[in-house]
């Protein structure tokens, strides 16, 4: 997602922010940008695309004085990757860069615009330089100016902004997304979104906390927290290893990645949720004209997504729906009707055989969407929609955020079907969106739950395999469960429906034979526990997952208790998540890089 970064001092400012930027690349972006203000003014410069773009920019332009200067990565959410959406944003005389949502934005635009302000990008950002710049007419200074603009701003936010009225000086504030400011000996102040850009080049830190804002010039640092009293800067050390400090403290991207489950969510959900219907400002509703059905197609996890949205279709938007795997799909000379919708879903959009199967879809003359994570993948380039499923970089190769995000997608664009179908009646509809709004709440890893599955974990090493049951959409959350524990202990699993196990699998039972069984309590749960009682009777080794005690198992995780099961549905991933993380890490295997394994599959 989109990285900030910020220099005051005499070295080469414009090296340094590029410097600062290629850190943060590891977090994904379409665009980037930097704007410098020295004694003679301002200088700024954006690319779309990779750094080197802007590298290339930026090649013949010299910075050797003192400077204040701000840079950002950009990974869309509002407007597409161009250059006019890049940050910074300019207003007459200032620039800003901002990570988060203005969820204001559209009211504070209406009314600068009234005013006459002209904007140029479609981003919530460029609101803010506008604003500040209005406020600057009617206040004594900048800072007042932009304490102004800060209160008036709704949403999540970092931001940095400079002004020629106050040159030496960089404008800051943080409302629920991170920012540091760095020193050094030097006198030097470096701001960033996160560590790695300050390695190497800062001692000491100050986390800014949400609802503090301020400034700093060479001289001071000012902050004003969110009761409105200064507050000085409480500096911690630096550590120096940029690895470490990618994964946040945290020992492994893939844990890392399950952790920031709740807050990826959340920018899934952002912009999307009106209070009666689901909003997709990147759809045309044109594309569901004529629509009778839905075929999805993917790999891997993106299938167990994909299997997930049938039971979502079916139920909400009662679209007949069907999911096939790509691999298969694309030799079955299989039949395509134009009155289907064919949708591929992929975290990377690079996935050789998902890819294949959406040009089979086009050459057929179906409507295709894309639910994706990247941006200018080769599928959203090619489908005639897209859905981006923001969960930001995944780097470990073990899925997880990408899964949760897909499956956030995949409810509302059930809601939003179920819209356009009538398919469910309007107070349906908005108790389903009251729902979404809690998935992030439910998506919170606590630290009782992670160290009960750290114990636990150490029963699980060995035995002659694991069976992960479910019944409806727990069904491909066992799959994922079971798919997620192979990649990263080698240990055999298999997802399976729970009533399906009699028809044969019961016959493995034996007290090494582990069964994981999801049951919750809001989706067949009197008809799934009978099926857990079966293997229980016979000796199966048993690990249940559910709101409600379950004396029967040998092993119990309680998740918490919901009024719904798609909530449900969330807190088990996350527990399954970390049961297999825990499981690996207790088998000393590469948890982010599993053998044989690629992050992203180009290849048949
Ligand atoms: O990028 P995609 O979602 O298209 O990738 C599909 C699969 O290769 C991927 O989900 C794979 O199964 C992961 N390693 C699962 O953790």
């Amino acid at each position: 997602m989109c990285g900030i970064v910020g220099y005051l001092g005499k070295k080469n400012t414009k090296e340094i922010l590029l410097e600062g930027l290629k850190e943060l690349e590891y977090r994904g972006y379409d665009s980037a940008g930097i704007a410098i203000l020295q004694e003679n003014g301002f200088n700024s410069f954006k690319a779309v695309g990779k750094l080197v773009n802007l590298e290339e920019k930026t090649k013949d332009f010299i910075t050797d004085t003192f400077a204040a200067g701000i840079g950002h990565t950009r990974w869309a959410t509002h407007g597409k990757p161009t250059e006019l959406n890049a940050h910074p944003h300019l207003g007459q005389s200032s620039y800003v860069v901002h990570n988060g949502i203005i969820e204001n934005y559209a009211k504070l635009k209406k009314e600068l615009m009234r005013e006459g302000v002209v904007f140029l990008s479609q981003t919530d950002t460029e609101v803010i330089v506008h604003q500040f710049e209005k406020n600057l007419k009617s206040s004594s200074d900048a800072f007042e100016a932009f304490a102004k603009t800060v209160k008036e701003l709704e949403g999540a936010f970092a931001i940095l902004l400079v002004t020629k009225d106050e040159k030496n000086t960089i404008f800051f504030a943080k409302q629920g997304s991170p920012m540091l400011v760095g020193i050094n000996s030097e006198n030097e102040k470096y701001f960033a979104s996160s560590d790695t850009p300050l390695i190497g080049h800062c001692t000491e830190v100050n986390y800014f906390e949400d609802g503090e804002y301020g400034y700093v010039t060479s001289d001071e640092i000012v902050i004003v927290d969110k009761i409105g009293n200064n507050r000085q800067p409480v500096f911690s050390k630096l550590s120096q290893n940029k690895l470490s400090a990618q994964k946040d403290g945290y020992r492994f991207f893939m844990e890392k990645e399950i952790y920031e489950q709740s807050t990826v969510i959340a920018d899934t959900l952002m912009g999307r949720l009106g209070s009666e219907e689901v909003l997709f400002d990147e759809l045309d509703a044109e594309l569901f004209h004529g629509i009778n059905e839905i075929k999805l197609c993917a790999c891997g996890t993106s299938y167990h997504s994909a299997l997930s949205a049938t039971y979502l279709f079916e139920r909400y938007s009662k679209i007949k729906t069907s999911v096939e795997i790509a691999s298969e799909f694309r030799y079955r000379n299989p039949i395509m009707s134009k009155d289907t919708l064919f949708i591929v879903i992929s975290q990377s959009g690079e996935t050789a055989d998902t890819l294949e199967t959406l040009k089979m879809a086009k050459e057929a003359g179906l409507k295709t969407l894309v639910i994706c994570n990247v941006d200018n993948s080769s599928m959203v380039r090619l489908a005639d929609a897209s859905i981006l499923t923001r969960a930001g970089i995944e780097k470990g190769v073990a899925s997880t955020k990408a899964f949760a995000t897909q499956i956030a997608v995949f409810w509302m664009l059930s809601l939003y079907v179920a819209k356009l179908r009538n398919s469910l009646d309007a107070n349906e509809i908005a108790k389903q969106i009251t729902l979404l709004r809690e998935v992030p709440a439910s998506l919170k890893v606590t630290d009782s739950m992670h160290e009960k599955i750290k114990r636990l974990s150490k029963r699980y090493l060995h035995g002659h395999g694991f069976f992960f049951i479910g019944r409806d959409i727990f069904f491909p959350l066992a799959l994922e469960g079971a798919l997620k524990l192979k990649e990263i202990s080698y240990l055999h699993a298999e997802g399976y429906p729970s009533g399906e196990m009699k028809h044969g699998p019961i016959a493995l039972a034996d007290p090494e034979l582990f069964t994981i069984a999801l049951l919750p309590q809001h989706m067949l749960y009197e008809k799934s526990k009978s099926n857990v009682e079966e293997l229980s009777a016979r000796d199966s080794t048993i690990c249940a997952i559910s709101p409600i005690e379950f004396d029967k198992a040998d092993d119990f995780i309680q998740i918490s208790t919901y009024s719904d099961y798609m909530l449900e549905f969330f807190e088990m991933m996350i527990v399954l998540q970390l049961l297999s993380l825990e499981i690996s890490v207790r088998l000393g295997n590469d948890v982010d890089m599993p053998r044989n394994l690629a992050k992203s599959v180009t290849v048949e």
